[in-house]
């Protein structure tokens, strides 16, 4: 199958830092169509090689085998072009799609790894130069607008030129093996889909914790935040994956639908859960893994009086039956204890006791994201010391390690989103109804605290975030996974 991907923004920071190196992934993998070419768009004056020499100096940063041979870049380097292209101006979408006009090739996918405030004017720009035929695809990268309004305009204009079809709007936690799993483990095994429900789960816990700060990014973090950067997406759809119903196949749509009941029925927020079911945090200085660290409002690009969130910890409840009053907890952040993503199902305690239990030890299932993909169940059974005291049960934990069973060479996020694009399957990728009901979930948030005069709760870089967070679980009884 021919196809050509067409990368605008093909000089930025996610072409080479994810998008380059999934590439070169599915190449050396052969999973890649032999039949394609790869253009770069960017603003900078460059030729096919110098862009070709540009992205090779830069897999000097990805790790070690990840890395191309001599050997292999070169070959890799084949499929490699690139085309200025000012995108205010329209005689350059005219130049584009002349050179897409030479190959005719069966697919061309257009990713958009530019600035979200650009997809408005690209979509139509590139309509007007008519490259939305039928064979085209649409790679939307986030953030997907700022707010409810401008998602809703980007998706707009993008219905006028283009049908849903043909959209892909990335979150990449859904191309994470791991999440995959997640929807495996739900829906390809009878055994959980009796007790995944409030009658035996007494709440989950999502956490996505990098202990990382901004880094370069600091400009764009400080107009973003952790809700619009992790909660709105990534975090939403681990929730949706959680809580869905079985869907009746697993077509896009099939899938989607079910997300989206999920989003619809989130509970949404009053004055009271404003006050009592949100934290919003913001890192201080402090020590990673034994390094000291400068708080966020000393990182470059950062107003040094801002008040952006780089943590957030909230209850998010859905109204239904399933998960009537089943708290589901979400927390993410920057510069926190460690880069640690898993998701925790505590499941109630026994009915009744005929042994002791340890108290707090009824059973957990849970979920690692990354950087280890594996899941552990959390029994309770008879151990050695019970010579002693026969009725006294230890907690011991069934084990399952993705990486050694199937090999830490699986396909990563990026690498199984792309060829999904070019193979045309949406099932990993969101529909503009999940996005926008998403964003109606998380804007009275973001309204509430740009009218809150209340600085964020400050936390020490290194720790797992504002004490406020356990303090806001714990009134339901409930602790965070490291503290019990
Ligand atoms: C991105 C966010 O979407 O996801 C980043 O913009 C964040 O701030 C990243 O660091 C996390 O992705 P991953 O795959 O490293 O967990």
């Amino acid at each position: 199958m021919s196809f050509d991907l067409v990368l605008f923004g093909g000089t930025g920071d996610l072409a080479w830092r994810k998008l380059m190196p999934a590439l070169f992934q599915a190449f050396r993998h052969g999973t890649l169509p032999p039949d394609g070419r790869i253009i770069g768009i960017a603003r900078d004056d460059l030729s096919d090689d110098q862009y070709r020499a540009l992205i090779r100096s830069r897999f000097d940063a990805v790790d070690l085998d990840k890395r191309p041979t001599p050997q292999e870049f070169e070959r890799f380097a084949g499929l490699l072009h690139y085309l200025r292209v000012d995108l205010s101006q329209p005689q350059d979408y005219a130049r584009l799609a002349a050179t897409l006009r030479e190959r005719q090739a069966e697919t061309v996918v257009m990713y958009l790894a530019t600035a979200p405030a650009l997809f408005t004017t690209v979509v139509q720009q590139a309509a007007a130069a008519g490259l939305n035929r039928p064979n085209t695809r649409l790679v939307l990268e986030k953030p997907l607008g700022h707010d409810l309004a401008s998602n809703r305009a980007i998706n707009e204009a993008v219905r006028q030129v283009l049908s849903e079809k043909q959209v892909f709007r990335i979150d990449h936690y859904l191309g994470k093996p791991a999440v995959q799993n997640l929807f495996a483990l739900r829906f390809g095994n009878a055994l959980f889909e009796p007790v995944w429900r409030r009658e035996h789960i007494s709440n989950i816990q999502i956490t996505i914790a990098e202990d990382f700060g901004v880094e370069k990014r600091g400009a764009f973090y400080d107009s973003t935040g952790a809700l619009r950067d992790m909660v709105q997406n990534h975090a939403l759809q681990l929730l949706c994956a959680l809580a869905m119903e079985p869907p009746i196949n697993a077509h896009a749509d099939a899938i989607r639908d079910e997300k989206l009941k999920v989003l619809r029925s989130l509970k949404p927020w009053t004055p009271e859960t404003l006050d009592q079911h949100v934290v919003r945090g913001q890192y201080g200085p402090g020590k990673v893994n034994g390094e000291s660290v400068i708080g966020y409002r000393d990182e470059p690009g950062v107003d040094p009086d801002s008040r952006t969130e780089t943590f957030v910890g909230l209850r998010a409840d859905i109204a239904s039956w399933r998960w009537a009053g089943v708290p589901f907890y979400i927390r993410t952040g920057k510069r926190l204890a460690a880069r640690e993503a898993h998701i925790v199902v505590n499941f109630r305690e026994a009915p009744h006791a005929i042994f002791n239990a340890p108290p707090g030890t009824s059973n957990k299932l849970v979920i690692h994201l990354q950087p280890r993909d594996g899941l552990e169940m959390h029994l309770l059974a008879q151990g050695q010391e019970n010579r002693r005291n026969g009725s006294t049960l230890a907690p011991v934990q069934l084990n399952l390690d993705f990486d050694k069973r199937f090999g830490t060479e699986r396909v990563g996020a990026y690498e199984r989103l792309l060829l999904d694009v070019i193979a045309g399957r949406l099932n990993l990728f969101v529909r503009s109804d999940e996005q926008e009901e998403a964003w109606r979930w998380v804007e009275p948030l973001l309204e509430h605290w740009r009218s809150d005069q209340r600085e964020p709760r400050i936390y020490a870089a290194g720790t797992w975030g504002p004490s406020a967070s356990s303090g806001m679980i714990a009134r339901a009884g409930h602790c965070w996974s490291e503290e019990c």
